[in-house]
Formats: structure tokens, C-alpha cells, sequence
């Protein structure tokens, strides 16, 4: 294998890393969650899980990654010398195909979006009315199908044309203005007559809304927005250059993540209680909510088609991680050409995104566990196959890799302070763990 592929330089780190973190979990999924889960309590319990949670295990499949230079599987067997524990790697590239046969589907609704936007922005349509068409849409056999499959496309080439050169570009220059957007919705929606009460409802918690489901679906929310839990940040980790300190990325990567989730929540809800939308009104809320700011904005058609683009864009620098995962499994332990390998893997992807895509609509009455097969995908990895996971993975770190190794890894082989390194492992070693372990005990006796 010749030299592997870097990314360049502490900003590429930030804004490759960020763009994986930064994505339809933050727009889309965080303020669906929160709706589902009762609010403020949810926004509080998922700020202590990032901290507790997601802090570590970024960090430690961040270094991990860089320890082992290569992808998630191989990365097990160079860092441990045996083959025993590649079993997390295969773990996460399975999850990485699971997340991804619904997660595609959802990109393509954002490229539908896009072109309505383009064709009629969306104006004077009323908040039912929005509501009717996204729901006429997503049960269409074929239009989000079509372009699920466009997305997947876009994505395989991406991928397929290496991740530095098309990836760290476009995120330099896109995450900046998506962040920009987000804050320009933020101050409509706040101003918005009757918008108050959405406030109230995201920043007041309601503490009898707290359950033991919550808080698991509060873990597998952080998870599922810091790109963790699956290997994902370990490959990433593998293409981060020596003299970057881990350290201050992950704690960059983390903020910024955290921040868009807050500030699009900010931007949805004081719409969902202006206009008497239900709060738990589930995947839809995003595609219902934001086009009626952009109907009370002045230039809100250029806004629209600016958003859902760059919202593309961030479901797209994100998907690609995804796909990296399995791409860099394929190419590197079977020993198949890159380019095949993204291949292979979006057909597999598009397949298991057919079947998502039609569980919501002409297949909607098979059930798996009373799941469409569509929130089985979201519901099974974020909730199960990540934390579990993750728990393994920073298992793995915490008492295999040891104190010395991980030590000279967090300061660039005693170049840098690492003056965190005994919070953090004490972190990894036992509170990481035993929260995770807690919410998930919690979480089965209170399902029986
Ligand atoms: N974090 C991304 C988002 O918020 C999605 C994502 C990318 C992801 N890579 C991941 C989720 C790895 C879990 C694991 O949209």
C-alpha cells in the first residue's frame, strides 16, 4: 500500500470531521427527537451526553484511527496484534450500511426539495398545505426513490474521486454559509408572532417528560449527530495527520456539531407553536416547518433554494463519510480497487434505501417490531447497534491500547500537552461505560 491519503492541515481536519458530524442529524433528526421526547428535558440530557459520551469516544476513535492507519477492521488488528477484536470494526461497517439505507432516502427528499424550491418556492403554501404535499410526496413509490438514487450517485463519486481533494474543498467554503442560514432562520423564527411558546418549550425543561426512553433515545441522538459509534470518526481518524492535536479537533468538532443542533431548533420550533403544528409530528417537521419562515421573509425564494442546497450539501459531506467507512473496508481487507468498492457498496446501500423508502408508503402495513422498516433502520442503530458499539469501541482503548500508547498519540509523541489525558481516560474507563450500561439497563427494565 502506498502512502495513505491526509487530510491537510487543522482546518481540513476541523471541516472534514465537522462535515461528517454536521448533517441531516442536526436539521433533521435532532428537532424530530426533541418534539418526540417531551423538549427541554431532552435538550439537557442530550448536552450531558455529548460531554460524558460523546467528548471520549470521538476522542478515542479519533486516536485509535491515527494510531492504526487504516480502516475500522484493520485498524483492530494493527492496534491489538491479533485478531480478536475485529469483530467492533465489522460491527460498525454493518452499521455504517444501516444507517445509510435510510439516511440516503432522507437525502434524496432534500435534492426534491431543492428542485421545489426552485420550481415554486413554496409560496403561499399553508402550513396544512405543506404538510399534505410532503406527505403525498414521501408515499410516492417512485420520485423519492429516483432521487435517493441521484444522491447515491453524486455520493459514490465523491468517494470514488478520493475524499481530500472533493470533500475538504467543498466544506471549507459550504459549512460556513449553511451555519449562516441556519442563524438568519433563527432571528425569523424567534420573531414570529406566538413563536415564544417554542422557545419555552426548548428551553424549559418539563422534567415529568423524563423517562428512561428519553434518555436512550437522548444517547443515541448524540451518537448518531457526532458521527459516532460505528467507526466512522475511526477511519477519519486514520487520515489525520501527525502534528494535528486531537484534543482541541474533537473539542472544535463537538461544539460546532452541538451548536447547529441548537440553533436549528431554534429555528423549528417557534414555527411549530406560531402555526399549531404537533411538535412530535415526527420526520416530516423539518420539510413542514422551514418553508414557512422562508414564506415570511423577504427574499425568502432565494433563501429556500439556498437552504435546502446547502442542506444537500451537509447530508452529502456527511453520507460520504458513511460511505467511507465501507468503501475503505471493502477496498483495503478484500482487496478490490477503490473505486469498485463504492460502487459495490452504494448498490448495496441503494437497495436496502428501496426498501426504506417503500416502507413509508406502499409497503407501509409490514411492520418489523410495529416499525415501518424505514424508522427500524434509525430506531435499531441508534438506539442498539451504535451505543453498543461505541461501548466497545471505547472498551478497546481504554484497557487494551493503555495509558503509554494512547499518551503519545493525544501529544504527538511528546510534542504537545495532552493536560487532559487523566480526566479523559478516567472518563473512557468508567463513567463512559457505566453511563452508557445505566440508560441501557434502564431502558430494558422499564421495557418490561
Ligand atoms: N452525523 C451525521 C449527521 O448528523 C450522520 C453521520 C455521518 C453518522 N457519519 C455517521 C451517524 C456515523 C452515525 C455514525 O447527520
Amino acid at each position: 500500500m502506498g502512502k495513505r491519503a491526509s487530510f491537510g492541515g487543522r482546518l481540513g481536519v476541523l471541516l472534514v470531521a465537522a462535515g461528517s458530524a454536521v448533517g441531516l442529524g442536526n436539521i433533521w433528526r435532532f428537532p424530530c427527537e426533541l418534539g418526540q421526547n417531551g423538549g427541554g428535558a431532552f435538550l439537557l440530557i442530550y448536552l450531558v451526553c455529548a460531554v460524558v459520551i460523546g467528548l471520549p469516544i470521538m476522542l478515542a476513535e479519533f486516536s485509535l484511527g491515527r494510531m492504526g492507519q487504516s480502516n475500522v477492521v484493520g485498524t483492530f488488528r494493527r492496534v491489538s496484534g491479533t485478531n480478536k477484536y475485529r469483530w467492533i470494526g465489522y460491527a460498525g461497517v454493518l452499521c455504517a450500511l444501516l444507517i445509510m439505507g435510510f439516511y440516503g432516502v432522507v437525502c434524496g427528499w432534500t435534492l426534491d426539495y431543492v428542485y421545489q424550491a426552485v420550481a415554486h418556492g413554496f409560496s403561499s403554501m399553508t402550513s396544512e398545505e405543506l404538510s399534505q404535499s410532503f406527505k403525498d410526496f414521501s408515499v410516492q413509490p417512485v420520485r423519492p426513490v429516483l432521487w435517493m438514487m441521484l444522491f447515491l450517485t453524486i455520493n459514490c463519486v465523491v468517494v470514488f474521486l478520493g475524499v481530500k481533494e472533493g470533500i475538504e474543498r467543498t466544506s471549507k467554503v459550504l459549512m460556513p454559509l449553511l451555519l449562516l442560514l441556519v442563524i438568519v432562520m433563527c432571528v425569523r423564527s424567534v420573531t414570529l408572532p406566538g413563536g415564544s411558546e417554542g422557545l419555552r418549550f426548548l428551553f424549559e425543561p418539563d422534567f415529568s417528560k423524563l423517562t428512561p426512553q428519553v434518555v436512550l433515545n437522548a444517547m443515541g441522538q448524540a451518537f448518531f449527530s457526532l458521527s459516532l459509534g460505528m467507526g466512522c470518526m475511526t477511519t477519519y481518524g486514520s487520515y489525520i495527520g501527525k502534528d494535528i492535536n486531537l484534543g482541541h479537533s474533537v473539542l472544535q468538532v463537538t461544539i460546532l456539531d452541538t451548536m447547529v443542533s441548537i440553533l436549528s431548533a431554534v429555528a423549528i420550533f417557534p414555527v411549530v407553536f406560531a402555526m399549531g403544528i404537533n411538535p412530535s409530528s415526527g420526520p416530516e417537521l423539518a420539510f413542514i416547518t422551514l418553508p414557512n419562515v422562508f414564506n415570511q421573509i423577504p427574499g425568502g425564494y432565494i433563501w429556500a433554494i439556498l437552504f435546502f442546497l446547502l442542506l444537500s450539501i451537509a447530508a452529502l459531506t456527511s453520507a460520504i463519510s458513511l460511505l467511507e467507512v465501507i468503501t475503505a473496508f471493502v477496498s483495503e481487507e478484500l482487496k478490490i480497487s477503490r473505486k469498485k468498492s463504492a460502487v459495490y457498496a452504494t448498490v448495496l446501500i441503494m437497495i436496502l434505501g428501496v426498501f426504506a423508502s417503500l416502507s413509508l408508503g406502499v409497503w407501509s402495513e409490514y411492520k418489523i417490531f410495529g416499525f415501518s422498516f424505514f424508522e427500524f433502520l434509525d430506531d435499531v442503530t441508534a438506539r442498539f447497534v451504535m451505543p453498543l458499539t461505541g461501548l466497545s469501541i471505547s472498551w478497546f482503548v481504554a484497557w487494551k491500547v493503555g495509558r503509554k500508547r494512547l499518551e503519545k498519540e493525544l501529544t504527538n509523541g511528546h510534542t504537545i500537552r495532552a493536560k487532559y489525558l487523566g480526566v479523559f481516560l478516567f472518563l473512557l474507563k468508567y463513567v463512559t461505560p457505566l453511563a452508557i450500561i445505566v440508560v441501557f439497563l434502564n431502558q430494558t427494565i422499564d421495557f418490561f
